[in-house]
């Protein structure tokens, strides 16, 4: 193989043999790596004067996996396994050299090697359940020859990492090292290990207690709803209490293979890079200078304002929080103190965080006091005219240079952008309700806005650990705008027969968090109501009527108690039946399959119009909002990679046949037989 690149070199350090892996970014195992690992180990074998070998990574980061792209190609270069293996059962001992992230097939690599040298910084784990996999090159039989059972089966199904220091005291790395000196380290641990010899990891016995299997699966039942990794991995370790270790590798390749053929681990994998791409922009020049974000400014106290808030002081970024009224402003800041207070009692914060995250917030009634503030986020009531006002008197008080956001999740933007005489400098950023929980933040791109402030709104995006995807200007942007198109049909369905919890409930089964009728109720059934009692047209205003405005209030499409728990309400069905009947609609049975094909392939659409207008950049940045944004199951990989499952076909006859003008893209593409 002459064209292969040179991955993996060699070095000598007396009797010690060290293999160096180089495959930036992350030094995945790509083919050539698989192949370099393979002839180096049977150089060392082969060569009496080696008696240790040592393994390390060049760059950033230990090995972080197998190579995703290689996944669903033919294969190419030697089998993980076969070269798994080979090193395990070397004759002379081997010594893996850890810094950055040993992940994955990384970590899987590290295991068959029989000693373990890691920086402290280093951080080790085995994140395939979050791909719908599982360690499939014999992690989760040997991880619970060396952590244990407890252990193991908690790092194979939540996928979180440890840290090298928690790794030292659990058994899974022999010795840490000096941060700047590991391959010198790792020199000398080798010499040492010449007279300990080789560990293979699979004579190991297994230890600990198998009954944490079911614990875990019963803590998680909740998050792990609709997934098939989760169980997969624990099922695997489950086997390896059992099974003799050739056995219990066979098990796990049946359960990898199943998972890796199937189309949720394509869904989780196809997000993998979608989260990726999100943050490229096109168009933008190389060269763009980011602007320095060092204080923020973000106008209203609410809900929305306080939860924005949180994400910059969480980051050590100042904030001064603008309210109206001192009232107002107080509560909103009481409430900022109450939610970290609350995060510090569950242990996520030392209670000196608290205060030093509180201390970084200035509460003000003063629009001039943002004079100095890097970057403004208006976060007020959703109306043009306060908005354009807003911006107006912000012009007059920012400095140059400032970044003026909006938070409004459908207004035009060029129209806020207007009332400056800075449109460039202008944008949206549109958190999502809890804005310090949730991750998505659509950030929309005016017609005059300049790319350097593109640049650094998605830029303090990632800062602050969201997600961030570029939307141009439209009605509600890109979730937004197909969240009505949902909203419509669930409404006209109750006119047809169906009753709010069967339509929520195809939603639940289809993996979302909530459905259309308890969003609603969520949101507040009065928002935008004309408050007249007497003028009912809609069905909202036949609820409103009845003092029924949603969770507020405890009742809307269901009742609820204190605690927000929803039942069925008569009282709700009721009100329905009688807007129904008094608009002499006839009632029928509506089936699950109508209501996925009248509510969810009519977002498919509008996601197929939203691209052919250019207000996504790329299909994926539809999916990566409706999973981050709106709970989408990361299994069924968003709406647009969904309808690529679903068949383009089946959604164009359907829209057909429903009489809905379809997306030329969304049609070319089913014609010519494409998904997104
Ligand atoms: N394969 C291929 N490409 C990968 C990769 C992988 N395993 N991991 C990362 N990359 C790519 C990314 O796509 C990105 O490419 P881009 O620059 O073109 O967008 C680039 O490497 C850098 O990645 P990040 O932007 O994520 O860099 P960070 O520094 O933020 O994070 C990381 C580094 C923690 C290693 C993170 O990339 C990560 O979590 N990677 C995935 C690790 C993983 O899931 N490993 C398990 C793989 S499955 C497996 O091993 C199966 C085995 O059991 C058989």
């Amino acid at each position: 193989m002459s064209d292969m690149p040179q991955s993996v070199t060699s070095a000598r350090d007396g009797e010690v043999y060290v293999v160096i892996v180089n495959n930036p970014p992350v030094n995945a195992l790509s083919w050539h790596v698989r192949q370099g690992l393979s002839d180096k180990f049977a150089e060392a074998l082969a060569d009496d004067s080696v008696k240790a070998i040592v393994l390390r990574c060049d760059g950033a980061t230990f090995i972080a996996g197998a190579d995703i792209t290689e996944f669903g190609k033919a294969p190419q270069g030697p089998d993980f396994n076969a070269v798994l293996n080979s090193i395990e059962q070397a004759t002379k001992p081997v010594v893996a050299a850890i810094h950055g992230t040993a992940l994955g097939g990384g970590l899987e690599t590290a295991l068959v090697c029989h000693y373990r040298v890691a920086v402290p910084s280093a951080k080790l784990g085995v994140p395939e359940v979050k791909l719908g996999l599982l360690p499939g090159a014999g992690g989760t039989q040997r991880l619970p020859r060396i952590v244990g059972v407890e252990m193991a089966a908690e790092m194979v199904s939540g996928g979180e990492p440890l840290s090298a220091k928690k790794a030292a005291e659990v058994g899974l790395v022999d010795r840490l090292a000096g941060e700047d000196s590991l391959a010198a380290d790792a020199i000398a641990f080798a010499r040492e290990a010449i007279a300990m010899g080789p560990r293979p990891t699979r004579d190991r016995p297994v230890t600990g207690d198998v009954a944490v299997i079911e614990k875990l699966k019963s803590a998680n039942a909740r998050k792990w709803k609709g997934f098939d990794a989760p169980y997969a991995n624990l099922a695997c370790v489950e086997a390896a209490t059992r099974l003799p270790f050739d056995e219990g590798l066979k098990f796990e390749r049946t359960e990898f293979t199943k998972l890796m053929s199937g189309s949720q681990s394509a869904a989780q994998r196809y997000m993998f890079f979608a989260e990726r791409q999100a943050a490229k922009i096109d168009g933008l020049p190389k060269d763009v200078q980011l602007r320095g974000i060092s204080k923020v400014g973000v106008i209203g106290a609410g809900t929305m304002g306080g939860g924005i808030t949180m994400n910059f002081l969480q980051k050590g970024i100042p904030v001064t929080i603008i309210e109206m009224v001192q009232e107002n402003l107080d509560r909103g800041v009481g409430v900022i103190r109450k939610n970290y207070e609350a995060s510090a009692a569950k242990g996520r914060f030392k209670p000196e965080q608290v205060e030093a995250m509180m201390g970084l917030l200035t509460p003000s009634l003063s629009l001039e006091d943002l004079a100095d503030c890097d970057l403004i986020i208006e976060a007020v009531y959703e109306n043009m005219d306060v908005k354009k006002e807003l911006f107006g008197k912000l012009d007059a008080i920012a400095k140059p240079g400032a970044i003026l956001a909006s938070n409004t999740s459908y207004l035009d933007v060029n129209e806020i952008a207007s009332a400056t005489k800075r449109p460039a400098d202008v944008l949206g950023m549109h958190f999502f309700s809890p804005a310090n929980v949730m991750k998505l933040l659509e950030v929309v791109r005016g017609d005059a806005t300049a790319p350097d402030v593109l640049a650094t709104a998605m830029a303090i995006g990632k800062k602050i650990g969201k997600v961030a995807v570029v939307a141009g200007v439209c009605h509600g942007f890109i979730g937004n705008r197909m969240l009505s198109q949902r909203q419509i049909p669930a409404n006209a369905l109750l006119m047809e027969g169906a009753l709010p919890d069967q339509i929520d409930q195809v939603h639940l089964d289809f993996g979302m968090p909530m459905g259309p009728f308890q969003m609603s109720d969520l949101a507040g059934l009065d928002i935008g109501w004309h408050r007249d009692p007497s003028r009912i047209e809609t069905l909202r205003d036949a609820f409103c009527a009845a003092g029924r405005f949603g969770q507020k209030n405890g009742k809307g499409f269901y009742d609820y108690d204190e605690r927000r728990n929803r039942t069925v309400s008569a009282e709700a069905n009721a009100i329905i039946e009688d807007f129904r009947s008094k608009s002499n609609l006839a009632k029928r049975e509506v089936t699950t399959q109508e209501i996925i094909e009248r509510t969810i392939y009519p977002m498919v659409n509008e996601g197929a119009k939203i691209l052919e207008e250019g207000k996504a950049q790329r299909a994926s940045d539809i999916d990566v909002v409706w999973i981050y944004g709106y709970g989408w199951p990361v299994y069924r990989g968003g709406p647009m990679f969904w309808a690529g499952l679903e068949g383009l076909g089946k959604i164009v006859a359907s829209l057909d046949a429903q009489g809905i003008e379809v997306s030329p893209l969304l049609r070319a593409k089913a014609e010519k037989g494409e998904s997104f």
